[in-house]
């Protein structure tokens, strides 16, 4: 059967940055610990004033085309996943290919392109949707091009305003693939879900708490809809579990509810009793609430115990690394994840070729999805060339009032003009608006 995955992979981040502790923390006058330990963040990244989902998309998919050599003729599936549209019917993926077709000299005229949406896991579908296509042999030999691309702005003082982000992935996937190979098993957790939406609104209504249930109620559905179909998951055979990371914090909560699942009923729970004892179980309890009171209090003594925490330290950690410093990218965030934990491979010389990664997305509305991917042998030459530790580096640090107007010129509902904290240079730009009411763009050296 031909191994399908994702050959490449680039990330472009909005060019402005909001530190939350010297700056958010300040001026809400709040802890900022709340940031740093308690959501797990440092930073939120920025689109400038001439930035935007389809700028970034561009430009992280020229990165691509540009380092993987290729030509527009070798695409023949340009998907845009993103949360963040501003149009109801022409799709984003038309505009970044109108983008890329002013570098190259080809067309993408025999690509097939279109846009999904299911709040932030639609980036991971997008990856389906190419490897169901390529795997039907519909591909004529062609790669496809996956961009998950968001601005994940907030009302200003909504609870989620310090999650913000702004950034794309751009992911090539194609036959024989040089950085993962993606399982065919998939588990599926999926509800009709009322706890972060858009209707007819650029900015989300959101029930922080709920979501953060029903992120867990989902993962869950979705780990053992993975294991009815892949086995048991053991902890031995993943190198690294990257996560939809909305905070590092949401993440942290996941993980320690999988650890006590994958566990349960076997060998590493024995060793564990000895010190913090068995896992609660239900049938065992005459209440719901005795049983969720003991799961809770088996809960807190796991995350102390060495097992756990050394566990967490070398699977899930490292995979928060990048979205520390960026915040919430919706689509792209869990492939934000799996760049963190192959760099972090990468930092530390490991060979990583063949292990395993356990990949769990997910979105709003509700649904997760959990897929294996297994590490190719080119996946070191592939993370060498990634240049994200530059791109962070170089961002314009907001002030305060400064980052109001940043929210500002991004908002829909307001006109305004903001001259720009950086100068792009070799980028893609936001240009003006057209005769139809369409956003332009041109390319600057
Ligand atoms: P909150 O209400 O401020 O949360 O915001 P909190 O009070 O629960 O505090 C968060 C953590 O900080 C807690 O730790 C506190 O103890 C700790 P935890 O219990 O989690 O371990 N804390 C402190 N730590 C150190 N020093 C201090 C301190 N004070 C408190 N001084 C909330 C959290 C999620 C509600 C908010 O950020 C929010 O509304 N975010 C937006 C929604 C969201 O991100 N939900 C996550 C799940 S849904 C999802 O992932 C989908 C999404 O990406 C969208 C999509 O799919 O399209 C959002």
């Amino acid at each position: 059967m031909t191994s399908v995955g994702i050959d490449a992979v680039e990330l472009w981040t909005g060019n402005l940055k909001l530190d939350l502790a010297e700056t958010f923390a300040v001026e809400k006058g709040k802890d900022p610990a709340y940031f740093t330990e308690g959501l797990g963040l440092r930073a939120s990244s920025f689109p400038d004033s001439y930035e935007d989902i389809v700028t970034m998309g561009a430009n992280a998919a020229k990165r691509l085309m540009d380092r993987k050599g290729l030509e527009p003729e070798d695409i023949g599936r340009i998907d845009v996943a993103t949360e963040s549209s501003f149009d109801n019917s022409k799709p984003l993926s038309t505009y970044i290919a109108g983008c890329l077709e002013q570098v190259y000299d080809g067309d993408f005229h025999h690509a097939n392109k279109g846009e999904r949406k299911f709040a932030c896991i639609a980036g991971t579908q997008s990856v389906d949707d190419a490897y169901n296509w390529i795997r039907a042999g519909r591909n004529r030999g062609r790669k496809a091009i996956v961009v998950a691309t968001d601005t994940a702005l907030y009302e200003r003082d909504d609870s989620g305003e310090a999650t913000q982000g702004a950034g794309a992935v751009a992911l090539l996937i194609d036959e024989d693939p040089d950085l993962v190979e993606l399982s065919t098993e998939q588990g599926y957790g999926s509800a009709d879900e009322t706890d972060f939406l858009k209707p007819q609104q650029q900015f989300p209504s959101v029930d922080g708490k709920r979501s953060v249930q029903v992120y867990l109620a989902r993962m869950r559905e979705a780990l053992e809809d993975y294991e009815s179909v892949a086995g048991d998951v053991r902890l031995a055979d993943f190198a690294y579990a990257p996560y939809h990371t909305p905070y590092p914090g949401m993440v942290r909560k996941a993980a320690a509810l999988a650890y006590r699942h994958v566990t349960r009923d076997t060998e590493v729970e024995d060793e564990l009793a000895e010190t913090i004892g068995r896992q609660p179980r239900r049938e065992t309890f005459d209440d719901d609430s005795a049983y969720q009171d003991a799961v809770r209090e088996y809960m807190d003594a796991l995350k102390d115990t060495d097992q756990y925490k050394s566990w967490y330290a070398a699977t899930v950690e490292p995979t928060l690394s990048i979205s520390r410093d960026v915040g919430n990218w919706y689509t792209a965030s869990v492939h934000v994840a799996r760049i963190a934990a192959l760099k972090d491979a990468y930092d530390d010389d490991r060979d990583l070729a063949g292990e395993n990664l356990l990949v769990a997305s997910y979105g709003s509305g509700a649904q997760a999805e959990i897929h294996g991917e297994t590490v190719q042998d080119g996946w070191r030459e592939e993370v060498a060339a990634l240049n994200v530790d530059e791109q962070l580096e170089s961002r314009y640090d907001l002030s305060w009032s400064e980052y109001e107007e940043v929210h500002d010129r991004h908002n829909h509902e307001k006109d305004t003009e903001l001259e720009e904290f950086t100068a792009p240079s070799g980028e893609f730009v936001f240009d003006g608006w057209g005769r139809m009411g369409e956003r332009k763009y041109t390319y600057v050296e």
